[in-house]
């Protein structure tokens, strides 16, 4: 379902929207988008929110990090958020939230 336009967000940056009931941290990394929760595995902290370098963000909370891509942390061995499958159509960035990548 359509999370944003894809020009309401510039490379480097990132947002949260709420799609059926999940709370999604979006990502613009170089000009692709990606999708996961936007919650942190440790304290549900608000991924959105966290400082960004490459393609790892680190929660604003206690600076645990995640690969945007996969929804992997990267501290952690074993923890991950969900991942979602994310699209450009027409303009619009389009995130499944109805299955985990
Ligand atoms: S809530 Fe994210 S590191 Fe603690």
């Amino acid at each position: 379902m359509k999370a944003i336009r894809a020009d309401e967000l510039a490379p480097g940056q990132a947002t949260s929207v709420m799609l059926e009931g999940t709370n999604v941290a979006l990502f613009n990394i170089d000009g692709t988008f990606h999708a996961v929760e936007n919650k942190c595995a440790h304290r549900a902290g608000p991924l959105a929110e966290g400082f960004v370098s490459g393609n790892v963000v680190f929660c604003p909370w206690h600076d645990w990090q995640f690969d945007v891509t996969t929804g992997v942390c990267i501290n952690a061995p074993g923890v991950q958020v969900r991942s979602f499958s994310v699209s450009v159509r027409d303009g619009d960035v389009l995130v499944d939230v109805t299955g985990v990548r």
